[in-house]
């Protein structure tokens, strides 16, 4: 596939490092991270989930003068208008995702409206020192719980029922949830990139 075996995923998120580690790794491509080597902290001051990955892997990519991807994703409601979508980090008070949901679940509620649908977005890119990057995107359809249900994963995954499912993410393994999520899907696309592309990193 690749000449170098190894990729900075511009992240302190222990949640998304571990879904990626997973889904890598299998590959042979080794992750380091902002658990390993220094990651710039950055303001995700874009207005798109393109341009914060971007913000973040540029600023990493500059960092360590290497080839760096970094993503970008929020959890957009329909009956809200689409939020918290490209602001869902900061949209729970001191990033606790326990008060995050018990907000959003009360903001849908106050709506008065049926529509629980919603949708993970991600986008991942993969940025050059130089400036030049790629983008990958996935999606997962869903809807909103009413109440929260499982363990498992990170941030908002006890609220979200993937469409044809009736059970929460926070209810699916790490596998289970790579091979259907927004991060899965994005990662899907960034591999089969590296595979048709021989000097990507
Ligand atoms: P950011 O990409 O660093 O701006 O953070 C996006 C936020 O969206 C995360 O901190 C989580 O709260 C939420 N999020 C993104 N992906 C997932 C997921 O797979 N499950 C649950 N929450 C997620």
């Amino acid at each position: 596939m690749q000449k170098s075996k190894k990729i900075i995923f511009a992240s302190h998120n222990k949640g998304k490092i571990s879904e990626i580690k997973e889904i890598l790794y299998p590959l042979g491509i080794t992750v380091l991270s902002g658990e390993d080597i220094e990651i710039p902290e950055v303001e995700e001051t874009g207005k798109t989930f393109e341009e914060n990955a971007y913000i973040k892997a540029l600023a990493a990519a500059k960092k360590q003068n290497l080839p760096c991807i970094a993503d970008d994703s929020g959890l957009c409601v329909d009956a809200i208008g689409g939020k918290p979508g490209v602001y869902t980090a900061r949209y729970a008070p001191n990033r606790n995702f326990e008060m995050g949901m018990d907000k959003l679940l009360k903001e849908i509620k106050e709506t008065n409206s049926n529509n629980r649908a919603a949708h993970f977005a991600c986008v991942i890119v993969l940025a050059y020192p130089n400036g030049n990057f790629k983008s990958f995107e996935g999606r997962v359809d869903g809807s909103i719980a009413t109440q929260k249900t499982g363990k498992l994963g990170f941030g908002y995954d006890p609220i979200f029922i993937p469409t044809g499912f009736t059970r929460s993410f926070a209810e699916f393994d790490s596998d289970e949830k790579n091979k259907i999520s927004h991060r899965g899907r994005a990662l899907q696309k960034f591999i089969q990139y590296l595979t048709e592309n021989e000097d990507v990193l």
